[in-house]
């Protein structure tokens, strides 16, 4: 899923004494990195730690996505800086994405950085922290063709131990004339199939009970067996909808999701590939950013409005009951009133089940920065999200009353965050369903209702609902599996 978030990586009880205090901003691939700096970390001995007081290394990993994105980082960085004055052996790192941008003019523009290091060199980290101890400062912005990180466990931080993001590509080969991506994550590369199937095999084995498949742009995955190899597999290509029925093998209770699709790659076989399997959840994350073909062109997004229609139209008709979210851009170059409507009509047309929605925001150096003026003001920006957030939330709320009256098939992941008296988990839609855990139980449904823990999956039938979240009651206490 391609919405942004922020967070502290929380940890276990570290077994030492030097910490690491991470956070992380930007796309779930970032978290999903954050993770294997943790483990490369690991290796040096640092635990993980969410008291700053107690580092002895910061980490940031940043997101250029967006101006405010930037703005945010900054902010922290002032933060950490002010740390630092009292605690001059804190180290201070900055990684992602807007390290690879602005590469060493962050160690000259924020004063008291130790360590700027971009997504493709976080296997350089013990060499650059001896660096840095040594009394330098140091940079590795390298960006690698091939780079997957497919050997390094990730340390699972901040997990509910249910679900988990596994990065089955990196970079992107796309030229979208707004984003910042294929310059700070370089080019698109495929990793390994056996090494993701491993990596999800082994958070089975765990108790995790789903896993989500990240990429920029998945359903360009592609990965070629050399010949020479030792497995049965060996010529062979692994396009995205094998890699799907692969993953989906390792168990039918393991669900598995993904993001990001691309309207002008997203194909037949991977929606009858979805269609076979239960456990290939039933949600498309398909961004369409405008529904102006005229701008969709502007943006080189290589798809124009009808060809996006049809791509849903095929969704509806191989998958029925398939959720579709997306993301949209207000105000890019040149945007008129006429293509802010059709943007509108086609949200209209297809009454996405929720949607990330952006004022754009210029990125220097991509090709809209070179080519076309910022030209449509703050205020006008600011209207048309308004506007197109609206109707989304009038189509996020009319979507989950479809929900209402139906038995849903929920993975527990936890209490409510509003009350302890509930559960909350998601339905294979990717909506989220609260529901009280032992309110009103009878005798017999409690003592069933020992089973209702995070991990396991239960029936919910959904009574009402909000635009955000699906509220019901359980309907079978027993464990079920989808
Ligand atoms: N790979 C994904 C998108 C990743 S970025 C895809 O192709 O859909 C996540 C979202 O941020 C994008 O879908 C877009 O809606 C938004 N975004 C990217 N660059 C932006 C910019 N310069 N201004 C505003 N929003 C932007
Ligand atoms: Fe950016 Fe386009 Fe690549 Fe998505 S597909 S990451 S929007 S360049
Ligand atoms: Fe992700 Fe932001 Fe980078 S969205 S790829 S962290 S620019």
């Amino acid at each position: 899923m391609s919405g942004q978030f922020s967070g502290i990586l929380k940890g276990g009880l570290p077994q030492t004494d030097k910490f690491l205090y991470m956070e992380s901003y930007g796309c779930q691939m970032n978290f999903s990195d954050s993770e294997i700096v943790a483990s490369v970390m690991a290796d040096l001995g640092y635990g993980v730690t969410d008291e700053l007081a107690r580092a002895d290394v910061v980490m940031i990993n940043t997101c250029s996505i967006r101006e405010n994105a930037e703005q945010k980082v900054r902010a922290r960085l002032q933060h950490f800086r002010s740390m630092k004055r009292h605690k001059p052996s804190m180290i201070i790192g900055v990684l992602g994405c807007m390290a690879e941008r602005l590469k060493s003019k962050l160690l000259e523009q924020e004063q008291l950085v130790d360590l700027v290091v971009g997504p493709d060199a976080y296997k350089d980290l013990p060499g650059l922290l001896e660096q840095v101890q040594g009394g330098q400062q140091a940079v590795n912005v390298l960006l690698s063709r091939e780079e997957t990180y497919a050997e390094i466990a990730p340390v699972r931080l901040g997990s509910n131990g249910v679900t988990a993001f596994v990065t089955i590509m990196r970079g992107c080969d796309n030229m979208c004339s707004f984003c910042v991506v294929p310059f700070t994550r370089g080019r698109e590369r495929s990793r390994d199939p056996h090494s993701i199937y491993k990596e999800c095999q082994e958070l089975w084995s765990q108790g995790y009970k789903e896993v989500t498949l990240l990429g920029q742009n998945v359903d360009s995955y592609r990965w070629q067996v050399p010949k020479a190899s030792a497995g049965k597999d060996a010529g062979l290509t692994y396009w995205f909808a094998d890699l799907l029925a692969y993953i989906a093998s390792i168990s039918p209770d393991l669900r598995v999701r993904f993001s990001t699709s691309h309207p002008k790659d997203i194909t037949d076989e991977v929606l009858h590939t979805m269609a076979r399997h239960n456990n290939l959840c039933k949600n498309i994350h398909l961004p369409v950013q405008s529904g102006s073909s005229k701008v969709l062109a502007r943006m080189n997004r290589t798809y124009d409005r009808p060809w996006y229609l049809q791509r849903v139209e095929a969704i509806r008709r191989i998958l029925p009951d398939c959720a579709i979210t997306t993301d949209i851009i207000v105000g890019f170059c040149g945007e008129t009133e006429e293509d802010h409507r059709e943007t509108l009509s086609l949200m209209e047309m297809v009454r996405f089940d929720s949607a990330y929605m952006f004022a754009y925001s210029e990125r220097p150096g991509t090709l809209a920065a070179r080519k076309y003026p910022d030209d449509v003001s703050e205020e006008i920006k600011k209207r048309r999200l308004a506007e197109v957030m609206a109707l989304q939330d009038q189509h996020s709320s009319e979507r989950n009353q479809e929900e209402e009256g139906q038995a849903h098939q929920v993975l527990i992941e936890g209490k409510s965050r509003r009350s302890d008296q509930d559960w909350c988990g998601r339905n294979s839609r990717n909506k989220m369903v609260v529901f009280p855990g032992h309110a009103n139980a009878s005798k017999d449904e409690l003592i069933a209702g020992i089973k209702m823990l995070p991990g396991t999956y239960v029936d919910v039938v959904v009574h009402c609902s909000t635009k955000a979240t699906l509220l019901g009651q359980v309907s079978k206490f027993e464990e079920v599996h989808i």
